[in-house]
């Protein structure tokens, strides 16, 4: 927009008018409401000119086109990150001029992480620059000593003033750039403060354009808000290459990072942490980790998921009580309620089991979140367990899609699940019938298969 690209208006200080982020009216003054669609509180301060602070010399000339027969494929060089959960969640180690954002609540291990990976590259001989607007240099030592890395050369900056950072960064020309957080950082040129939509937004865009044109990684931490998002309404997800969500309870030892947007790689893909003495510490086998503590009760179920490319076994528990009071309750941890009503429904109508007058509690144990219909079959098995008091085998693993109809239905990676069964000493395995058929009826060594083609086959299956 040409508002404001004259001589005088590059001179003074820009511009900003506020703009609804819902419709895109713009006010001059900040508006409580937005009189053109009526949001309340939808105003963000923004920038007008952007363009015209950096200068035309920045941009350099136009990339020739190519044909893309003529594209040669070059081999992206990646640099570890020191952590291979970290580099599979990266897509395979870090991307030159990538931008990738770290999110996650407050003490989940976004900091550690990050000064892990500091730790690693400078241990390469780059240069890693490190800017924190949270802690001094003081404290981040202090965590340094507990991680181990207290005689390393990352460069540490407390800083919070986006033009200064730039500065260090043109006098530094570090490899890698960690930002700590962006909720911090702010712009001399908007008048909001920091951690408001407009500045994490425009120090965003403009790190940015500095990591791109530099081919330098960006990190950047970004703590959640309490809607789960981060800073807002999903705002830096559309300008960063890659979102990293850090998962899991502050009770329990273990995160998991998980891609939701890579563009260089696969989302879906997650890493698994135990947050220990030492910082965090890879799991080489979280599947174990998942099934520790687990006693083989009527309501237990062990079913086999699949995280991006790797099979993880969880153990799903169901609790079905008779409901003294009231409304029957339905709670579901780790998976999402409407398909525990789902499978309640199904239960009720296709199988005849009656658990209106019943509280039904669904959870994956561990704190783990999962959204894949692979696990209809265990839940489902998993309630009728414990209405019935009856327990699924100890060595048995069951997965299968349930439709409306009562049916079992394929799912994807059946040989990756059995295989992760069969290396955990699993020797039982329900699965869709299916399935069984396109694996001409063989898994591996030491693993019967059992093919079910509908639930109600399935529950004749419990002990
Ligand atoms: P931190 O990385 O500071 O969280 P964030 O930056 O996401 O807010 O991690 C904080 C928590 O991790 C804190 O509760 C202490 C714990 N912790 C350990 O248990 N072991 C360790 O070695 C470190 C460094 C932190
Ligand atoms: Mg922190």
């Amino acid at each position: 927009m040409a508002i404001s690209r004259g001589k005088a208006a590059s001179k003074s200080k820009p511009k900003t008018v506020y703009a609804c982020q819902a419709c895109g009216y713009e006010s001059p003054k900040w508006l409580g409401r937005c009189p053109d669609c009526g949001a309340w509180s939808s105003l963000a301060e923004e920038l007008r000119q952007p363009a015209a602070s950096l200068p035309p010399a920045a941009w350099g000339a136009a990339a020739e086109p190519v044909a893309l027969r003529d594209v040669a494929l070059e081999g992206e060089v990646r640099v570890p990150s020191g952590s291979s959960e970290l580099d599979r969640v990266l897509g395979g180690g870090i991307v030159p001029g990538s931008v990738v954002l770290v999110g996650g609540d407050p003490g989940i291990g976004k900091s550690t992480i990050l000064l892990q990976l500091c730790g690693a590259v400078a241990g390469r001989g780059k240069k890693v620059l490190y800017v924190s607007g949270e802690e001094s240099p003081a404290q981040i030592k202090m965590r340094a000593e507990r991680l181990g890395l207290a005689a390393s050369g990352v460069l540490l900056a407390p800083e919070t003033a986006l033009e200064r950072v730039v500065d260090l960064v043109g006098r530094l020309a570090p490899d890698i750039l960690c930002v700590d957080s962006i909720q911090t950082l702010f712009t001399m040129d908007l008048g909001s403060a920091p951690g408001t939509v407009a500045q994490v937004r425009e120090c965003a865009a403009r790190l940015t354009i500095l990591a791109k044109q530099r081919g330098m990684p960006l990190f950047l931490i970004g703590h959640t808000t309490k809607e789960g998002a981060i800073a807002g309404p999903r705002l830096l997800e559309h300008i960063v290459d890659s979102v990293l969500y850090f998962e899991g309870e502050r009770g329990h030892a273990f995160r998991i990072l998980r891609a939701v947007k890579n563009r260089f790689g696969s989302t879906n893909e997650i890493g698994v942490f135990e947050m220990g003495e030492a910082g965090l510490a890879e799991v080489a086998n979280p599947s174990a980790l998942f099934l520790s503590g687990r006693r083989g009760v009527a309501g237990s179920v062990v079913t086999a998921a699949l995280e991006g490319t790797r099979p993880i076994l969880l153990e799903l528990q169901a609790l079905v009580a008779r409901t003294s009071f009231g409304l029957p309750r339905r709670t579901a941890v780790g998976i999402d309620t409407g398909r525990l009503l789902l499978l309640i429904a199904v239960l009720e109508k296709k199988v005849g089991l009656n658990l209106s007058g019943h509280d039904c509690y669904l959870s994956v144990a561990g704190g783990v979140r999962v959204s894949e219909t692979a696990l209809d079959l265990a839940c489902a098995l998993a309630l009728a367990s414990s209405l019935l008091d009856r327990p699924v085998g100890e060595r048995t693993v069951v997965f299968g899609e349930v439709g409306l109809s009562g049916e079992v239905r394929a799912v994807g990676q059946a040989e990756l699940r059995l295989a992760e069964a069969a290396k955990l000493g699993f020797t039982r395995c329900l699965l869709p019938e299916a399935n069984l058929g396109r694996l001409s009826g063989r898994g591996p060594a030491g693993l019967e298969l059992k093919g079910v083609a509908s639930l109600e086959r399935a529950l004749q299956e419990l002990g």
